[in-house]
């Protein structure tokens, strides 16, 4: 009797393709894996246009995420609060233009998970190191709330929090690998969500970080 040697399967070859979140929100898993070397190139042409900074939020702490932005508004904060902005207040001029694969990536995404039509106009870029972490939060300085969001992970895995649409709701801890991409929208659009600690580790592709790319519709 012979055996073939097989590679071993990836830990995640028997999860289901989507997981559901709760209504109108789920994972779709490894959405964005073939598409993932253009979208980090384009991490990188949008960065060398608006640096990659650590915001300083209303109560005047650092965050410890580094963020940028592409499209026509750009989500920032200071002393004085959040808001979006055509201009990067850093480089003084517009946020680079969102490359083609990044528009093409989120509309097709919100598209598999039921909202035709998306038409994002800004892309908040987080970049997070070993450590770096989101705290619970909505996603709320939108004008229009009938848009969902398009939130895809690559890079070093994260745990995402998703919790409810009160702070106080516990949340449950989902495993975001590199490829996959978060929708959430409906009666899902104001849930609590943000990032635990990042664990450190190796990308192939981003070596000791976990870039995260999150599609709005803000008016
Ligand atoms: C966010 O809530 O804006 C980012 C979530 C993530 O990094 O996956
Ligand atoms: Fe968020």
């Amino acid at each position: 009797m012979t055996f073939d040697l097989f590679d071993p399967l990836p830990a995640d070859a028997d999860a289901p393709a989507v997981d559901n979140l709760g209504p109108g929100a789920m994972v779709l898993r490894g959405f964005a894996r073939e598409a993932a070397p253009a979208l980090l190139a384009g991490v990188g042409e949008v960065s060398a246009g608006s640096h990659f900074r650590h915001l300083i939020t209303p109560g005047g702490l650092r965050m410890s995420v580094a963020m940028t932005n592409c499209g026509q508004r750009g989500w920032v904060s200071d002393r004085s609060g959040y808001r979006y902005d055509e201009i990067d207040p850093d480089s003084g001029q517009p946020w680079p233009s969102m490359p083609r694969p990044f528009l093409d990536l989120a509309v097709r995404a919100a598209d598999a998970a039921g909202y035709a039509g998306f038409a994002p106009d800004a892309c908040l870029i987080n970049r997070y190191l070993p450590g770096t972490r989101l705290s619970l939060h909505q996603d709320r300085d939108e004008l229009d709330l009938r848009a969902p969001i398009v939130s895809v992970s690559l890079g070093l895995p994260a745990i995402f929090l998703w919790g409810g649409l009160r702070r106080a709701d516990r949340p449950a801890r989902v495993r975001l690998a590199h490829g996959d991409v978060v929708v959430w929208g409906g009666p899902s659009r104001l849930v609590f969500h943000g990032i635990a600690p990042l664990a450190a580790g190796d990308h192939p592709l981003t070596h000791g970080e976990r870039i995260n790319l999150t599609f709005r519709k803000t008016r």
